[in-house]
């Protein structure tokens, strides 16, 4: 398995990690039986897989506990990445939750800690500054945000140094390219790329709208007459089932699985750290490593960056996929 250093440390990563998000139950996700989400996480881990995911927010801490289950006789083979996912930010909520999330995780050190989403109720410093707390006690040994656009990116820097931003991108999700990813790559940022399947959509198993469930069907992809969409755009949906259309094709024609093409053409992208792929089987989890295998020849990157451009203009440069206005900025 491909490997790589978190930008501004030395924690060793694989390419592909393993996002927890699917493993507990979620606005997106139903969750999987806690026997399960131990055998998905020791199968990631048995195939070459260190690096996983997780926030407070998946399943109300339940994600957490999973993996903390699942690691605490192994704790040296995981790097954790997990989240300040509360509502204020302020530097008291963030510790609380970060002992809140070690007790879960049953660990006494957060790999990787992450603003979950930016929030404006207090001073961004103030939030920086108590994660970089956290770090000097010894209790996270890196610090990351998540969703930072161009405007609060430029703001941590001169605060702090993000080794990550972690965000959507996909091929069906490449507003990260128009503006956020070269002022991360000017600064060393590294990107962890969320939902690198489009959550689901890029394996080609649904075929058309009515195909996706009503909790998939929130992004700004789907039209907001879908019940649960919480923007007021058109969507693209014809822009993105003929763009899935064609990446399976393009799949096909070099002879691996669509999910697969997905990931490595991610991979492929600059300034990439990791792609962090859910899973709730563990043959999906088989699938997704094997993507780290993949070199995908120029000709194949450029049709699928032709395959998927028009999705691309239609979502453009905003990283939020879920609400207008957005989040982030
Ligand atoms: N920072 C943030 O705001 C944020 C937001 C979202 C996600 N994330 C992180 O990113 C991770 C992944 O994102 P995500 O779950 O939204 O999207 P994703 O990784 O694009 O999709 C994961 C889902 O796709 C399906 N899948 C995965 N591998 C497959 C394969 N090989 N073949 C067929 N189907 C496959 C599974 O659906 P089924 O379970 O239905 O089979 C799985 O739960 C999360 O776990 C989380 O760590 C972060």
């Amino acid at each position: 398995m491909q490997t790589t250093t978190i930008p501004h440390t030395d924690i060793e990563v694989t390419r592909v990690a393993f996002g927890c998000m699917s493993t507990a139950a979620n606005p997106t996700y139903d969750g999987i039986p806690d026997d399960d989400a131990v055998k998905t996480i020791h199968a990631a881990i048995d195939l070459g897989i260190n690096f996983f995911d997780n926030a407070p927010a998946y399943g109300n801490g339940h994600a957490e506990e999973q993996l903390g289950h699942a690691i605490h006789d192994r704790r040296d083979k995981v790097v954790i990445a997990t989240k300040a996912s509360g509502q204020t930010l302020t530097p008291e909520e963030i510790k609380a939750d970060c002992e809140a999330s070690l007790k879960r995780l049953r660990t006494d050190v957060i790999d990787l800690h992450q603003i979950h989403w930016p929030r404006r109720e207090v001073p961004m410093e103030e939030s920086l500054r108590a994660m970089e707390d956290l770090k000097s006690a010894g209790k996270v040994r890196a610090i990351g945000v998540c969703n930072f656009g161009v405007e609060d990116m430029t703001e941590a820097l001169n605060i702090s140094t993000p080794c990550t931003n972690q965000v959507v991108y996909s091929l069906l999700a490449r507003g990260v390219e128009i503006e956020v990813n070269p002022l991360c790559a000017d600064h060393h940022v590294g990107l962890l790329c969320y939902s690198p399947l489009a959550q689901g959509l890029l394996t080609g198993r649904f075929t058309s709208p009515d195909d996706v469930p009503d909790e998939r069907a929130r992004t700004r992809h789907f039209a907001n007459s879908r019940p649960q969409a919480r923007h007021d755009e058109p969507g693209c949906e014809a822009e993105t089932f003929d763009a899935v259309q064609r990446v399976v094709a393009i799949a096909q024609r070099v002879g691996k699985p669509a999910a697969q093409v997905a990931l490595a053409w991610l991979l492929h992208q600059p300034n990439v750290t990791a792609v962090l792929a859910g899973a709730s089987k563990v043959s999906q989890v088989e699938s997704n490593v094997a993507a780290a295998g993949i070199t995908l020849d120029d000709e194949t990157l450029a049709e699928l960056d032709d395959a998927t451009r028009a999705v691309k203009e239609a979502m453009g440069a905003s990283l939020d996929m879920w609400a207008t206005p957005a989040r982030t900025r």
